[in-house]
């Protein structure tokens, strides 16, 4: 079977940077910040990403180019037949359909606060109501799982219409566009009389309010956002011919990710701060100040239409290349055509993001593990802590330790020498070592 390759080096970057760029950004970070008291959260969270995120980026782009296989095979092709390497792969698929069944359910809300947005029903939103909406939407399981349909079934489509065809086209107008508008709405942000006190809980670290668990979310949530550690990259990178200069193409993606988070979150907290809203409102967040938003802004129906369109969007980018994870490892191995593979994985991601759907009412407390006490909360804190960062290590040490120096070399050929060591020195040891104690630490101290 032949493998489709992207139409353009643009294209590649703008997909890489769609499956970056997502909910991540603009609904998971900013709430997170919130509940983990701000500045100190943040710093790590950009060290996180530079020093760890950027070198297994790399890393896992390079595995996928060189390999030109799916994110299980790629290790058989460059270490062995039956290599035990695999097993990341084998995580990966895991991850992915853990990470894209919650995904698609929060996706959908998203979905239903554009159609909130259409209907009007921002209008008689006041900053005590703010959040009542959303309480609306987590107490309706049918309309929550008719969302999550929809949303599910774009991103099959999508992933239906091939790697060209669907996915390079739209990228190109609609994730300039979403930039666009984020920053409009971060000038007009310092507008706000709160936005003054936004700078301050984002940039000024205060270690009181910053835990050890919080330390491992800023570590997961860099895995999360640049969509590493489960395969994404490695998939993408297959459809790449072998040219490309990966070093330059993941620092512009780790840039712009981290650029739209930032951006995001000035924006969300100064209206928090400016309305005497709560930092500390967990995944609602968004949901609860962007209407605000919108309310106040001149012209916000229009607004608010055009934002909420784009950030479903933004997540539907992301959602198809999870999904391509799992559609192309299904159909190469067991050698069935794209439209089985994509119903398949589809089908099972759906039925899995019911447990995600009754997470917000009736099963909202259902058990007690790892801290968390509904399936929602529990595939979140597994995948984003837990899987995504040990499937990261194992990524940097294959790429570190078992890829032969030719192919380094030939990666890496056209930078500096100290550059080169810096990032060995980091793919090998910093990167995995870090990740290992965090990990340690919140788990076992
Ligand atoms: N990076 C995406 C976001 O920030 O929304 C989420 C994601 C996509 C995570 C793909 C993991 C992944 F493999």
């Amino acid at each position: 079977m032949k493998r489709a390759h992207w139409g353009s080096r643009v294209g590649f970057i703008l997909a890489a940077a769609g499956s970056a760029i997502g909910l991540g950004n603009l609904w998971k970070f900013p709430y997170i910040t919130g509940v983990n008291g701000g500045g100190l959260f943040v710093l790590i969270y950009l060290g996180c990403i530079f020093a760890v995120g950027v070198p297994i980026l790399i890393a896992e782009m390079a595995i996928g180019q060189k390999s030109q296989a799916n994110a299980i095979r790629a290790f058989e092709v460059l270490d062995k037949p039956k290599s035990p390497w695999q097993g990341i792969g084998l995580l990966g698929l895991l991850t992915a359909i853990l990470i894209l069944s919650f995904y698609s359910v929060v996706g959908g809300w998203i979905l239903n606060f554009t159609v909130f947005s259409f209907t009007g029903a921002f209008d008689n939103l006041t900053t005590q109501n703010a959040g009542s909406l959303l309480e609306g939407v987590f107490s309706a399981p049918l309309t929550q799982s008719i969302y999550h349909f929809v949303f599910l079934s774009l991103t099959i489509g999508i992933v239906l219409s091939g790697v060209k065809g669907g996915l390079e086209k739209w990228n190109k107008i609609l994730m300039p566009s979403l930039l666009i508008i984020l920053v409009f709405l971060f000038l007009y942000s310092f507008s706000l009389k709160g936005s003054a006190k936004a700078l301050s809980f984002l940039f000024s670290a205060d270690a009181s309010k910053l835990t050890a668990s919080g330390v491992l979310e800023a570590v997961g949530h860099s895995f999360f956002t640049l969509s590493l550690g489960m395969g994404t990259m490695i998939t993408y990178g297959s459809y790449l011919s072998k040219k490309e200069n990966l070093i330059k193409t993941s620092l512009m993606i780790a840039f712009l990710d981290t650029s739209i988070a930032l951006i995001a979150g000035v924006v969300i907290f100064s209206v928090v701060f400016s309305f005497g809203m709560e930092a500390q409102a967990g995944p609602g967040l968004i949901f609860a100040t962007l209407p605000t938003l919108f309310h106040q802004i001149p012209g916000g129906t229009f607004i608010g239409i055009l934002f909420f369109l784009l950030i479903s969007f933004a997540a539907i980018t992301s959602a198809v290349s999870m999904l391509e994870v799992m559609v192309a490892f299904i159909s190469e191995k067991f050698k069935i055509s794209r439209f089985k593979a994509t119903s398949l994985a589809g089908f099972a991601t759906y039925i899995l993001g019911l447990l995600t759907v009754i997470s917000t009412n009736i099963g909202k407390n259902s058990f007690q593990i790892l801290g968390t006490t509904n399936f929602f909360d529990l595939f979140d804190k597994l995948t984003s802590s837990y899987f995504l960062p040990l499937g990261g290590i194992m990524i940097s040490l294959f790429f570190g330790w078992k890829m032969s120096d030719s192919i380094k070399n030939n990666i890496l050929k056209a930078y500096p020498k100290w550059m080169v060591q810096l990032f060995l020195v980091s793919v090998r040891f910093i990167a995995p070592i870090a990740v290992l104690i965090v990990i340690y630490n919140e788990s076992f101290l």
